[in-house]
C-alpha cells in the first residue's frame, strides 16, 4: 500500500493507480446516478482488493439502500475498513470517512453528516463527502444546509473538473429546498448544459417548476431531456414521477396512469425503496383527486412486506405503510407501528425524527384507512410544523399536507379554511387547493368568496 494521488489531488491509500482512477469513476458514477456503480466499484477490487476507500464506499452504497438488510451488509464492509485501516497508514482524510460510516452504521445520521462536513472543510473537491453529506441533510429537511453545504465548497470548483455539473446541480437543488427558486433554477439548467444526462440537475429544475406551480412547462423541460436522463438508474423512474405530477395537477388522469404504469411502478420488485415512495405517494394522491386506482396498491404489497421492520429513513418507511394500510395487510401495517412505537424511544437520529412526526403521521394515515377523517387530523395537525423532519422533498411531503386538508375538509371546516387560505396563498396555481378551498368556503356560508375560488379551479384548468 502506497499514497497514490487521485482526481483533483485528493490522496488514497491504495495498491496501484489504477485502483484510485477506477475509484474516481465509481464516484463519478454514483453522482450521476449511473446503472453501473456496482460493477465500477467491483473494478475497484479487481485492482486493489484492499483499498480501505473502497470498502468504505461499499458501506456507503449499502446504505444508501435505506433497508435493514442491506444495513446488515454495511457492518460487515464497515468491519473490513476498520481492519485495513487498523493494518494500514490511513489519510486523515480517509479515517473521517471511516468515521462517517461507523456512526452511519450505528444510526447516528448526525454524527456521519458531520464527519463529512468536516471532510469538506479541508477537502472541498471530496466530491463523495458532498453528495452523501447532501442525502443526509436531505433525509434530515435540512434544505438551508443542503444549500450551504455546497456554497462552502463552490469556488474550489472550477470550469473542466469533470464532476463540476455535478455540484452545481445540488447546489440548484439545495438552493430549490431553501426556497431560493430563481437561484435554483439559473444553477440547474447551467447544470444541465454541462451535462443534459445528469437526472439530479433536470430534477432540481423539475422542482423549481412544480414549486412555482408551472406544470406545462415542467412536462415539457422533463420530456425534453428524457432522452438523456432516462439512461440512468432506478432515480429515472422519480424523474417521471416529477411528470406524473405535473399531469396530475392539470387533472389529466390518463397521462398520470399512462406514466405510472409503463415507468414509475414498472421495476417495484427490485426492491428499491425510491420506486415505492414515488408510486405509494402518486396513488394516494390520485385517491385525494378522487379517481379510483384499480388494484395497483394490491401491486406494491409484496416489496413492503419485506420492510415492515425497517426504520432506516422514517420517510421512506411511511411510504411502506402507506401500501400496507391501502392493500389490507393490516397484520403487517400494524407490525410495523409497533416497530416505530419502539424505535421512537432509541434516542438515535431517525428515533428522534419518528418519536417528533413518524408516529403522528402513521396513526393519521391508519385513521384515514379507517374513515376517521377527524382522528386523522387531531394526529396530524399538531406536528404539521414537525413535518420537514422526516427529509424528502417539500414536494413529496405534500402529500401529508393534502391528506391533512381533505380530512379537515370533511371534519373540522373551520380550520380547513385556514388551511386552505395558507396553501392557496403558497400554491397560487394548484387547482385541487382551490377547489377544497371552494367545498370548505361553501360549507362555512361565504359563498361569495366561494364562488370566486371555483371560478379560479375552472379558469386553471381551463387555461391546461
Ligand atoms: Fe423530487
Amino acid at each position: 500500500m502506497s499514497l497514490i494521488t487521485g482526481r483533483y489531488g485528493l490522496s488514497y491509500t491504495a495498491a496501484t493507480p489504477e485502483a484510485v482512477a477506477a475509484f474516481d469513476d465509481t464516484v463519478s458514477s454514483y453522482l450521476g446516478f449511473g446503472r453501473d456503480i456496482g460493477d465500477r466499484l467491483k473494478g475497484v477490487f479487481g485492482h486493489d482488493p484492499d483499498m480501505p476507500m473502497a470498502h468504505i464506499a461499499k458501506g456507503y452504497f449499502f446504505k444508501l439502500f435505506g433497508s435493514a438488510v442491506m444495513a446488515e451488509r454495511a457492518k460487515k464492509a464497515l468491519a473490513k475498513a476498520e481492519t485495513l485501516a487498523a493494518e494500514n497508514q490511513i489519510t486523515p482524510r480517509e479515517t473521517a470517512h471511516l468515521d462517517a460510516l461507523r456512526a452511519w452504521c450505528a444510526e447516528d445520521l448526525d454524527g456521519a453528516t458531520a464527519a463529512w462536513e468536516s471532510v469538506l472543510i479541508e477537502h472541498p473537491k471530496d466530491a463523495f463527502a458532498l453528495r452523501l453529506a447532501h442525502f443526509n441533510h436531505f433525509y434530515d429537511g435540512e434544505g438551508r444546509l443542503m444549500r450551504d453545504s455546497v456554497a462552502r465548497v463552490l469556488p474550489e470548483w472550477a470550469e473542466g473538473d469533470p464532476d463540476l455539473g455535478f455540484v452545481l446541480g445540488m447546489y440548484a437543488f439545495g438552493l430549490e429546498e431553501a426556497g431560493d427558486y430563481a437561484a435554483a433554477e439559473r444553477f440547474g439548467r447551467r447544470a444541465v448544459e454541462i451535462n443534459p444526462a445528469d437526472a439530479w440537475s433536470v430534477h432540481a429544475v423539475a422542482h423549481v417548476m412544480e414549486m412555482q406551480g408551472r406544470h406545462g412547462e415542467g412536462i415539457r423541460w422533463v420530456a425534453g431531456l428524457e432522452d438523456s436522463w432516462a439512461t440512468t438508474n432506478n432515480f429515472r423512474f422519480h424523474l417521471y414521477w416529477h411528470r406524473a405530477l405535473y399531469h396530475l395537477e392539470r387533472y389529466e388522469f390518463d397521462q398520470v396512469f399512462a406514466l405510472y404504469d409503463r415507468h414509475v411502478a414498472c421495476d417495484i420488485e427490485s426492491d428499491m425503496y425510491l420506486d415505492v415512495c414515488n408510486a405509494a405517494s402518486l396513488l394516494w394522491r390520485l385517491e385525494l383527486y378522487g379517481v379510483g386506482v384499480g388494484k395497483r396498491w394490491s401491486d406494491l404489497a409484496e416489496v413492503s412486506l419485506k420492510h415492515v421492520e425497517d426504520h432506516e429513513l422514517i420517510f421512506v418507511v411511511m411510504h411502506y405503510l402507506m401500501v400496507l394500510l391501502k392493500s389490507g395487510e393490516r397484520e403487517a401495517a400494524g407490525k410495523l407501528s409497533t416497530h416505530l412505537r419502539s424505535y421512537a424511544d432509541s434516542g438515535v437520529s431517525q428515533g428522534r425524527v419518528t418519536a417528533a412526526c413518524g408516529l403522528a403521521t402513521a396513526t393519521a394515515m391508519e385513521a384515514l384507512v379507517d374513515g376517521d377523517a377527524g382522528g386523522a387530523v387531531a394526529a396530524l395537525y399538531p406536528v404539521r410544523s414537525e413535518m420537514y423532519r422526516m427529509g424528502g422533498s417539500h414536494a413529496q411531503r405534500d402529500v401529508w399536507e393534502e391528506m391533512l386538508v381533505d380530512a379537515a375538509v370533511r371534519t373540522d371546516p373551520v380550520l380547513a379554511r385556514a388551511l386552505l387560505a395558507e396553501r392557496t396563498a403558497a400554491k397560487p396555481l394548484n387547482a385541487w387547493g382551490w377547489s377544497k378551498y371552494a367545498d370548505v368556503l361553501e360549507a362555512t356560508s361565504t359563498s361569495d368568496k366561494s364562488a370566486t375560488a371555483r371560478a379560479r379551479v375552472k379558469d386553471l384548468l381551463a387555461a391546461v
